[in-house]
């Protein structure tokens, strides 16, 4: 039986400037790739899908897939390469995708801050630095000021937590720190920047609509029946899901090792929750790992696993997220949702069983609006770099020739007809 969606569901793709544009030569991430190791097979993000200078094409293919939506992001070192210096050239380049955009009745949804940082801020200590949190307000009101007649719809931060986990804990991404102190200082600027951000945002546009967008991946008990590993899911559930959005409703950041900071200035800050699935982790409770917190992540035998062992396919955990998020009384967008998959044998079943469980999610009476597939096209996979092909398009870097996997035309049926055939 096919499942329809409201009306006016927003159904999009969704991209980062980072691993779209190209030659962001002003981005952390640009001297980061340039250090040995850190980037599978020393690959280079280069011209990556070549946006800056013709993401037109792209929006194209955004039509043949009939989205009414697009996501992506502005890189805050093309539009403020130097401290206050501003680039007009980059922000009419903005300006002049957005319109083409709206020429083709496609929606744009715009994330300020999608991981990267421009070098003077890293330089500075990044999201460990104090500054950070006037210097992102600042840019998010001026850039908003420039945009506001072409855009309402902002995200300020992409998945603050599992980006912070990656760059101040795990050691993984830019700028590759590996200590708990610097990751406690940097998720309270997070906070702190969210929420000036937000209103900064708002003091330029009063009738925008500003999120964040939450990487939601439900934790479970690899043995239901052991209290160890339940009393491990939930701790890890609550630091990696929800903590963050707890500071955003009550004010403060209660966090790991016995944390609670008072960020008053953070309620009542967001106007719409994106949620970010992907994938679900079982943890099982370890004595042998004290420097992981005693958790051991685990894969069920039968998991279906998508390219590289990248994830486990479980569209219940996309249920479960956007029950769980409920609790916030938001509208809620799912701005990313897709697997590596280059042989593209998995997605198309993939995308329709995750549709599914929005579908029955709204049902439920979930405030689900809208669905942005990750991604449109292959792109830069941050420390994975070119190995893990996201698109429903295929790309060659080299030639820039893109080729449509088979979802693409199963996308292209699921939007047309606002819903599953
Ligand atoms: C998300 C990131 C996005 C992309 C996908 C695969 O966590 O937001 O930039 O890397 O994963």
């Amino acid at each position: 039986m096919g499942i329809g969606f409201p009306d006016g569901f927003r159904w999009g793709t969704a991209t980062s400037a980072y691993q779209v544009e190209g030659d962001n030569t002003a981005s952390d991430w640009w001297l980061w790739e340039q250090q040995p190791g850190r980037i599978r097979g020393g690959d280079r993000s280069g011209l990556a899908c070549d946006w800056w200078r013709s993401a037109e094409r792209d929006f194209d293919l955004m039509v043949a897939l009939h989205q009414n939506a697009a996501r992506l992001s502005v890189e805050w070192s093309r539009l403020e390469p130097r401290p206050g210096q501003w680039d007009q050239a980059a922000e009419e380049r903005y300006l002049e995708m957005f319109r083409g955009l709206r020429a083709r009745g496609i929606e744009p949804l715009v994330t300020l801050n999608h991981f990267t940082l421009p070098r003077w801020v890293a330089e500075r200590g990044g999201w460990t630095w104090k500054g950070i949190v006037p210097a992102l307000a600042a840019f998010a009101g001026r850039f908003v000021r420039a945009a506001a007649v072409l855009v309402d719809f902002w995200i300020t931060i992409n998945e603050p937590v599992g980006h912070l986990i990656g760059a101040y804990l795990l050691g993984q991404l830019a700028p590759g720190r590996t200590s708990l102190a610097a990751f406690i200082r940097a998720l309270v600027h997070s906070v702190r920047a969210h929420a000036a951000a937000y209103r900064a945002v708002h003091q330029a546009q009063p009738e925008a609509r500003v999120g964040v967008a939450a990487y939601l991946r439900p934790v479970q008990p690899v043995r239901a029946d052991s209290p160890l590993d339940r009393w491990l899911a939930a701790r890890m559930d609550r630091l990696v899901n929800w903590m963050y959005l707890d500071a955003l409703r009550t004010g403060w950041l209660v966090g790991p090792a016995g944390i609670r900071v008072r960020i008053p200035e953070a309620v009542g800050t967001l106007d719409f929750l994106g949620v970010n699935y992907y994938t679900r982790t079982l943890l099982a409770f370890d004595l042998r790992r004290p420097r992981t917190l005693f958790a051991r992540p685990e894969t069920p035998f039968d998991s279906e696993m998508s390219d590289a062992d990248y994830s486990e396919v479980y569209p219940d955990g996309l249920l479960l997220a956007l029950r769980q998020a409920r609790r916030y009384g938001l509208p809620m967008y799912v701005t990313e949702n897709g697997l590596p998959d280059a042989d593209d044998d998995l997605r198309p079943r993939f995308i329709v069983d995750h549709l599914r469980r929005i579908g029955q999610a709204v049902q439920e009476g979930c405030p689900v609006l809208g669905y942005y597939h990750w991604s449109l096209v292959d792109n830069f996979e941050w420390a994975e770099g070119w190995n893990l092909r996201f698109g429903l398009y295929a790309l060659d870097p080299a030639t820039q020739v893109r080729t449509a996997r088979p979802s693409a035309a199963l996308y292209a049926e699921i939007c047309r007809q606002n819903g599953l055939p």
